[in-house]
């Protein structure tokens, strides 16, 4: 099996942000629009009134302070409450294959790459733009790319998923250099309208260059990170569920239903999966001989900052701080598969030569995932 490195990361930024208090101004603003609209009903007792959402709630429960957007307006807007993208005609590129590749760009640069030197391409992202063509294939060919390239989805664990199998790629010589790049588009499938949720997802798009570390060039980014194992797990759960899909125009239902965006038992979620993520770690470490306190850095999912810190107790018995395990979703929000792609981005710069390091995803399905890198 080949040594495989990862030599590069993009990102890419969207440019507008929403405060939390923006967010909580619009959403009150829809929630009195609804009162109004049913004051009867709600005078009745036959409808419960809204409830306004508020910025305390928000930061306290999650430690999300802001997040980036696409498109603000439409969020923005009362009688909207999502984001309004304009449809391109087929001959442009879309959304999702434009910031994959502008992530891809910034990736290539750190690993020193054309685009003509990769030659497989996963987009693994937790919703798709479309059914086909794949939107791999697209991107592939935006950045000139040979070989293969196909979507994959395993919500929020699908940059680290798309790590292994390009990893695989790679370790058994189908493929030589592998981009995985992940946009997530979030904001189009976040229930803005629920206050339960509406404060969770931001976008963004994260790009990771997987190559053989054999005739691994090196570009402007920091030293290669040796991949020393992958693990994955998934374990059956409808606590995270978004039930949009094909399917849908036979089910006679209404595409605008609840039931048609993300949903999820948050406390559950919450419960559940910390000491799933925190046993896979462990396990995943010792089956490389290794143990959690020897890793000087923990890239986790960010969805939420009382998970992450309860995630590095049960590994650690620390508590968690930034070097430790460094927290971006209080300017990001919960980037869906991105997060933890998005600190090791941010923030593996300062690490020293030998340097353990975890990447780890956890979220729908459930699904963790976990990549343990090496600084070389
Ligand atoms: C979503 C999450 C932040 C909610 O935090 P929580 O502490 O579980 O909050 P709850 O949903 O239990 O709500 C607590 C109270 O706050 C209220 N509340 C909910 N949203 C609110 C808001 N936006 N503003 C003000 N109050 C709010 C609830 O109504 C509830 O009130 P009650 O106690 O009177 O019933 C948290 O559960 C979480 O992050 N879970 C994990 C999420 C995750 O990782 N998901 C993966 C997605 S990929």
């Amino acid at each position: 099996m080949k040594p495989v490195v990862i030599t590069g990361t993009g990102l890419y930024r969207p440019p507008h942000v929403i405060t939390n208090a923006e967010l909580v101004e619009a959403f009150n603003a829809y929630a009195d629009r609804q009162n109004a609209l049913h004051a009867e009903a709600i005078a009745a007792g036959e409808r419960a009134p809204m409830t306004h959402s508020s910025v305390e709630f928000i930061e306290k429960a999650s430690g999300i302070k802001q997040r980036y957007v696409l498109e603000k307006d439409g969020v923005l807007d009362p009688a909207r409450m999502r984001p309004k993208f304009a449809p391109r005609p087929d001959e442009q590129l879309s959304l999702m294959a434009e910031i994959g590749v502008a992530a891809a760009q910034g990736a290539l640069a750190q690993a020193g790459l054309q685009g003509s030197d990769i030659d497989g391409v996963l987009c693994a992202a937790a919703n798709m733009q479309r059914a086909y063509p794949a939107m791999a294939c697209e991107i592939q060919a935006a950045i000139g790319a040979r070989g293969y390239g196909f979507d994959m989805n395993v919500a929020c664990s699908s940059a680290t998923f798309a790590i292994e199998q390009a990893a695989n790629a790679v370790r058994c010589g189908t493929a030589r250099r592998v981009l995985v790049v992940n946009p997530e588009i979030t904001s189009a499938h976040l229930e803005w309208r629920d206050r339960d949720c509406h404060f969770i997802f931001g976008d963004v798009c994260t790009a990771a260059i997987v190559e053989a570390e054999d005739g691994a060039r090196g570009g402007t980014g920091t030293a290669p990170w040796r991949v020393l194992g992958t693990r994955l797990v998934t374990q059956y759960s409808n606590n995270i569920r978004n039930n949009a899909g094909f399917l849908n125009r036979c089910e006679d239902t209404d595409p605008d239903a609840r039931d048609k965006t993300f949903m999820q038992e948050g406390r559950k979620v919450f419960k559940e999966v910390v000491p799933m993520a925190a046993a896979h770690i462990e396990g995943h470490l010792a089956e490389l001989g290794l143990r959690p306190a020897q890793v000087r850095r923990y890239w986790l999912h960010q969805a939420n900052l009382g998970m992450n810190q309860l995630v590095i107790k049960r590994l650690t018995d620390r508590a968690v701080d930034d070097d430790l395990a460094p927290i971006i979703l209080s300017e990001y929000a919960n980037t869906a598969s991105a997060g933890s792609v998005i600190a090791f981005h941010a923030h593996r710069a300062d690490l020293q030569a030998g340097d353990l390091g975890v990447i780890c995803s956890f979220g729908a399905g459930y699904s963790v995932g976990s990549v343990v890198v090496q600084r070389l």
